[in-house]
């Protein structure tokens, strides 16, 4: 069936949103190149070409408010005479039309207006949309969409403390905007809460100034829109599970990214905190350090730009040198096994374990040696080794312990948390992590010596007595107060994000269950903290991991390869040798067959749903 929309204004700022979110081969974004409103062979032309079933109508004229008194000329054109000339072609191909208007078309004075209360626009913008809106509305294949809407943050630095209005950002207009197509008629569009603009606005941009409505000419004191309407269609839209233009047939369909952040409020607020407060201390750094050190029940805690950087530095710090060897599993991440050898120093590659994909203990043995100084674990995609083994080997051979629990966070192995098992152990907080910072990472330790090292050598070297005196010459590792904040934010509302990653999970399991793969360990001794979801195809599926996921790049969902034998890359060549396939045998055939599921926080029920089918469709052709 055909679905295919056209969108004039694609590079309006809303155009520009809307394509982050949308996007794909139905999806036509027009600029005036191709889709000229004030030209009526140019619509002809695009929609001739597209033969499209639906059309937004974004064009117009909006900002600057004042260019509608002082050109009127340009208003009339793009806000009236090109609404008018789009309805005629619609009509004539009866094309359903999605127009955007304003709230600013009702009085503006008592707040609150529906869909039919007169009408009495504020000013010249207002009465030009209300002039489009009067073409649109002899077509009655059409929805007038009344949009109270802005931009996040708010953009002013000043703004009214006696009008109000309920503002719905852009970002959550598009969210809601598949829903509404199939509807006809006129819909208000806004928040669900009535406010002073100064309030609403001092929420994203704290510094903004309060004035009064009286000091400017014509502003609506009360703009607000009933959303009565909007709520009945949305919630009737859900009861039909999920609207006809998301679901997998539909080419209008979110992206479904790989991996991504959950931010709310809190965080924007604690960072706001630290813009206004935090410039002449590192606050939120030591905050937030002393609360994920007592969280792991661990002395101490350092945080850092990035993981990586947190490994460096400790190696750093514990004297890691030319020649040294280490002993890291194959599967991991680069970062685990760069700093390594930037220092100077040999990763011993060894073997994983099948159903942990962590670090197989048997094979450590064979592979220490005198140059031995650490064995490096890693707690892989949440799993946990044998970390009771590990603490005996490096006991008995005197060497140490590092555990890589990057993407552990809120993992558990008989009750203990992934981030207190090494001597030193590690967390990042990546974009893609269960929290973020953007960038950033943390070493946890209990010995006191090596954290009053590593943090000397954080900071330059830097003599607490004196900070102008360097006491080692180092460089620097030191995270951004602003880094700490985000992280502080997100670390408060862990327990929330963990469940939202374990709902994913369970998702992924019970859709998945008709097809035999193996997931994440999670079990009654390992908690795992479920950064991301993981599967291991049975053999008997013979599945094609490029391939797959290429066919699921072609549904819009961006899923991963699992984690490349690092011995197989050409930045490890030095540390490796020919027969390391075959001595690494479950690393290699991991690697071909196990498949990172997209794990980002905005997934639903039915993106997961979506995923899984394509998934199940996949390896039954
Ligand atoms: C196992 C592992 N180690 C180390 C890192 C490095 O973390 P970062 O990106 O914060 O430097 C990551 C994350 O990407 C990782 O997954």
């Amino acid at each position: 069936m055909n679905k295919r929309i056209i969108i004039t204004g694609g590079n309006s700022r809303f155009g520009q949103e809307l394509k982050k979110s949308f996007s794909g081969k139905n999806i036509i974004y027009t600029t005036r190149k191709d889709l000229n409103i004030l030209n009526i062979k140019s619509i002809e032309k695009c929609l001739e070409k597209h033969k499209p079933k639906y059309l937004i109508h974004l064009a117009s004229l909006s900002r600057p408010m004042i260019i509608h008194e002082k050109d009127i000329g340009s208003s009339i054109d793009a806000n009236i005479i090109g609404t008018a000339n789009i309805v005629k072609k619609c009509f004539e191909s009866n094309i359903k039309l999605i127009y955007f208007s304003t709230n600013y078309v009702y009085p503006g004075d008592k707040g609150n207006y529906r869909e039919n209360d007169a009408l009495k626009p504020v000013n010249n913008y207002a009465w030009s949309k209300l002039g489009g809106e009067a073409s649109v509305k002899l077509y009655e294949n059409s929805l007038i969409l009344r949009l109270s809407m802005t931009e996040f943050p708010f953009v002013h630095d000043k703004a009214f403390k006696d009008a109000k209005n309920n503002f719905l950002y852009r970002k959550d207009v598009i969210r809601i905007l598949p829903k509404l197509l199939d509807e006809k008629g006129i819909i208000n569009i806004g928040s669900n809460k009535s406010e002073s603009i100064y309030s609403f606005a001092k929420k994203t941009q704290p510094n903004v100034k309060p004035i009064s409505v009286k000091s400017v000419k014509n502003f609506p004191v009360n703009s607000s829109v009933n959303i009565n309407k909007l709520q009945k269609v949305l919630k009737n839209k859900n009861r039909k599970n999920f609207s006809k233009m998301t679901n997998s047939k539909s080419d209008f369909s979110k992206i479904i990214y790989p991996a991504g952040p959950s931010v709310t409020q809190l965080e924007r607020e604690i960072i706001d905190d630290m813009m206004r407060f935090g410039w002449d201390n590192y606050d939120y750094v030591e905050k937030f350090e002393k609360e994920f050190a007592n969280y792991h029940e661990r002395k101490f805690c350092l945080m850092t730009p990035s993981c990586t950087m947190a490994i460096y530095l400790s190696l750093k710090a514990l004297n890691i040198k030319k020649d040294d060897e280490i002993i890291v599993p194959d599967v991991t991440w680069t970062a685990t096994v760069s700093p390594i050898v930037e220092l100077g120093a040999k990763p011993i590659f060894v073997d994983v374990n099948k159903n942990d994909w962590c670090i197989n203990t048997e094979k450590i043995i064979e592979k220490i040696s005198k140059k031995t100084k650490a064995i490096f674990a890693v707690d892989l995609f949440g799993n946990m080794p044998n970390m009771e083994k590990l603490k005996i080997i490096s006991k008995k051979h005197k060497i140490l312990l590092l555990e890589d629990s990057a993407e552990a966070l809120g993992s558990q192995l008989n009750g203990v948390k992934a981030g207190k098992f090494g001597d030193v152990s590690f967390h990042s907080f990546h974009r893609t992590k269960t929290i973020t910072s953007g960038e950033g990472g943390v070493l946890l330790t209990d010995n006191k010596k090596l954290f009053l090292k590593a943090k000397l050598y954080r900071d330059l070297g830097r003599s607490e007595k004196n900070s102008y005196i360097a006491e080692v010459a180092s460089l620097k590792f030191m995270p951004s107060n602003i880094q700490a904040a985000m992280a502080y934010g997100q670390f408060k509302r862990l327990k929330e994000l963990l469940s939202i990653k374990r709902n994913i999970f369970n998702e992924y399991k019970k859709n998945l269950s008709k097809i035999e793969v193996h997931f994440n360990t999670d079990n009654k001794n390992v908690k795992n903290g479920l950064w991301a979801t993981v599967i291991y195809f049975d053999k008997k599926y013979k599945v094609n991991i490029p391939k797959l996921i290429r066919f699921l790049e072609k549904k819009k969902i961006y899923s991963r390869e699992f984690f490349r034998p690092l011995s197989s890359q050409p930045g490890y060549k030095n540390f490796t040798s020919n027969k390391i396939a075959k001595q690494n045998k479950i690393s290699y055939s991991l690697f071909k067959n196990t498949l990172v599921l997209p794990s980002h926080y905005n997934l639903n029920k039915h993106d997961i749903q979506k995923v899984c089918s394509y998934i199940i469709k996949f390896v039954n052709i």
